[in-house]
């Protein structure tokens, strides 16, 4: 009986978050600590064409047809039969299971995404190139948030650090020396959909003062995309606290985030700013390999909820 396994990774963005939607660029980073892992199980015996899935994070357990035809897992498994022409995707059963908070700006919904599509291919003997893949997270991605950038869905495609430029082919980052980060979570549920309207609504209002945000904020990432490659952890600590105030410029921060960020500082970060949609959800912290525990700490005194130290290896 086939039986398939696909997981896919959380993210973070390192810099560029919003201003992204707008045209500048981003830097995201893969993060392997968490992720999403889709299971497939063939259901021989089932009625032709019965889904049945189970995803432990909203609390399911019934056929997929009982999810509405605009919710996004659904999406995800009509999107694969148009693709491949199928009217009746074989009977079985999809478990979904994910150690991505969710609302918290760590890629949950792409993760999601990326992970079903790769198994619900790899299920009918299908396996379709990351290109495809990605192409198909990002068409499900629109119903999470309206208007994405596609910088998420590129990222946890290619598992791989990405510097990305809406509607471009996405470049791979090189990275000269390892990047030591703190990520805290506030608790506090971040919508990417509501922060994203919420830019939106102001730069309708006065479009010249946020694209200067914005073209500030991509001047900011093309600086750390400079410095990564010359392995230059101060100026880039610098430079995402830069960014952070400029996201608290764009409204995206909250008291929470704040908090956090200037708990990392206080605690001898080399910078640090709040990652993803915001209002809520997580920040990011640069730190010396040494004062990562102390980092680390100072955040949970802080009022983090969760906190996990990762790094990003050099490429080879
Ligand atoms: O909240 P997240 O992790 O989905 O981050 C979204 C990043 C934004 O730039 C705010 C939106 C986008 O589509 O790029």
């Amino acid at each position: 009986m086939p039986s398939i396994s696909v997981s896919a990774p959380g993210k973070m963005i390192l810099c560029g978050e919003h201003a992204v939607v707008y045209g500048q660029p981003a830097i995201a980073i893969p993060l392997q600590q968490i992720n999403t892992t889709t299971y497939i199980l063939a259901r021989p015996t089932a009625p032709k064409g019965e889904v049945r899935l189970v995803a432990d994070a909203i609390g399911f357990d019934d056929s997929i047809l009982e999810l509405d035809e605009t919710d996004p897992i659904r999406a995800a498994l009509e999107l694969v039969k148009a693709h491949f022409s199928i009217d009746h995707f074989p009977a079985c059963e999809i478990r979904i299971h994910s150690t991505i908070p969710l609302a918290s700006g760590l890629g949950s919904s792409a993760s999601l995404s990326v992970s079903l599509i790769r198994a619900l291919c790899e299920f009918i003997g299908q396996p379709l190139p990351v290109h495809e893949i990605n192409q198909m997270a990002f068409e499900v991605e629109k119903l999470h948030h309206g208007n994405p950038s596609g910088v998420d869905n590129t990222v946890i495609a290619y598992n791989q650090p990405v510097y990305f430029i809406r509607g471009k082919a996405q470049e791979f980052l090189q990275v000269s020396a390892p990047l030591h980060l703190v990520v805290a979570n506030t608790g506090v549920p971040g919508s990417t959909a509501e922060a994203v309207a919420k830019v939106r609504q102001n730069w309708q209002d006065d479009p010249q003062k946020w694209e200067n945000y914005f073209s500030q904020i991509g001047k900011i990432t093309n600086q750390i995309r400079q410095h990564l490659e010359k392995a230059n952890p101060e100026a880039i600590g610098k430079l995402m606290n830069e960014n952070h105030r400029l996201l608290q410029a764009l409204q995206v921060s909250c008291t929470e985030l704040d908090t956090l960020v200037n708990a990392a500082n206080a605690a001898g970060a080399l910078g640090a700013k709040l990652s993803g949609g915001g209002l809520g959800g997580n920040m990011i912290a640069l730190v010396e390999p040494d004062s990562a525990d102390r980092i680390f700490k100072a955040l949970m005194d802080a009022g983090a909820v969760s906190a996990f130290k990762t790094t990003l290896s050099p490429s080879r």
